[in-house]
């Protein structure tokens, strides 16, 4: 396939305007929306701006491939599709759209526990995508455990527990939003996902999860070495340095800026994952500098969704994958594996215009 089969949309930012001009206010409120004044939001792209790259010249056959080894396997990339909820919001698509995209694509798709579409349904239709469940943990105990049975006998991978939503944000664009959202999914009342998440979860409660869980289990949330350390500490296979796309507390640190104590803190004993602002190629290849093994990627997905449903998800991921692979050949890193901090500096058009 040739680099840009389309001529409208080069970047994943022509996908985030086509899909603006596309979508309802209420989807893109709901899309689109952080907590609070939105800093944390604007920050998760700005920080990866704000970082330069140190490239070295003449050490990098060209295409010498992004392969990565995640979780103990072997992938052919170290880009993942975040796990967000209600994906038929987007598009009649949905999850089963994102599902083909991520099989197309060798891409690791993140089921949301909130998906429009159960967990077995995606695995009897897309049989080929390889897949991990984002589980909320909920208040009723027995019907988490079922759930973790239920994603483990349909082929899903690992489970991504997500810690950072005890309680919703405060997300005033998505508040004015919510009784059309409902709607939209064919219910008569807004889904009130807090009702059903454990607000008392703790640490204990992991490793009990850990214990009982047939997957192995990765921490989606983690923006401290302390808490880094505790997820280490009750089992976990790895962590996820996120804050939720900025949409629970507002002005924490953009991923960008919470990876590098979170891998001095485990990076040698779990796997750190990050996300949060992911838009280009050279994003990807500074999170794994700074130690992650892989990001995600959560708007992204859903702008290629809104724009053109399983196909625009397809190009979306196309064109990362592409632009990574460049800038890891221009950066002059032969494998994922040779880059650190010293390909990194501090972008001295940090603060002024980007
Ligand atoms: C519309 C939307 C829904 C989301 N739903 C979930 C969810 O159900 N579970 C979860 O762990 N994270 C959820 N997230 C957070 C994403 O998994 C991810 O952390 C975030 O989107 C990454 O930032 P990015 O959108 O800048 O790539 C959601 C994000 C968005 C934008």
């Amino acid at each position: 396939m040739s680099l840009y089969p389309s001529p409208a949309a080069h970047t994943v930012a022509d996908y985030e305007r086509a899909a603006t001009e596309r979508m309802s206010d209420d989807a893109l409120s709901y899309i689109g929306g952080g907590a609070g004044n939105e800093i944390t939001l604007r920050d998760n792209e700005a920080a990866w701006r704000r970082l330069a790259l140190r490239p070295r010249a003449l050490g990098a056959p060209a295409g010498a491939g992004t392969g990565v080894e995640l979780l103990g396997v072997r992938r052919p990339h170290p880009v993942l599709i975040a796990p967000t909820a209600f994906a038929r919001l987007t598009h009649p698509d949905g999850e089963l759209g994102v599902a083909r995209a991520a099989a197309a694509t060798s891409t690791i798709m993140c089921l949301s526990t909130f998906a429009s579409v159960s967990a077995a349904a995606l695995a009897a239709d897309v049989p080929d995508a390889t897949r991990w469940f984002q589980l909320y943990v909920l208040a009723d105990r027995g019907a988490t455990r079922e759930l973790v049975s239920a994603v483990a006998a349909h082929g899903y991978e690992a489970l991504v527990v997500t810690v950072d939503r005890p309680v919703l944000g405060i997300r005033e664009r998505e508040l004015r939003a919510v009784v059309r959202e409902a709607e939209a999914l064919g219910h008569d009342r807004p889904i009130d996902t807090s009702a059903v998440i454990d607000p008392q979860l703790r640490w204990s409660d992991i490793e009990q999860l850990v214990a009982d869980s047939p997957l192995p289990v990765l921490i989606k949330g983690v923006l401290t070495a302390e808490d880094a350390h505790l997820a280490a500490e009750h089992g976990a296979a790895g962590v996820i340095v996120s804050n939720h796309g900025g949409r629970q507390l507002d002005t924490v640190l953009a991923g960008a800026d919470a990876l590098p104590e979170v891998v001095d803190a485990v990076g040698d004993r779990l796997d750190v994952l990050v996300d949060g602002g992911i838009r280009r190629g050279t994003d990807v290849v500074k999170a794994l500098a700074l130690g992650a093994r892989a990001v995600l990627i959560g708007r992204p997905t859903l702008w290629g969704l809104a724009v053109d449903g399983s196909a625009g998800v397809q190009r979306v991921l196309e064109i990362l994958l592409a632009e990574l692979e460049n800038a890891l050949t221009l950066v002059g890193a032969p494998r994922i594996t040779d880059l650190d901090r010293s390909f990194l500096t501090a972008a001295p058009w940090a603060g002024s215009a980007r």
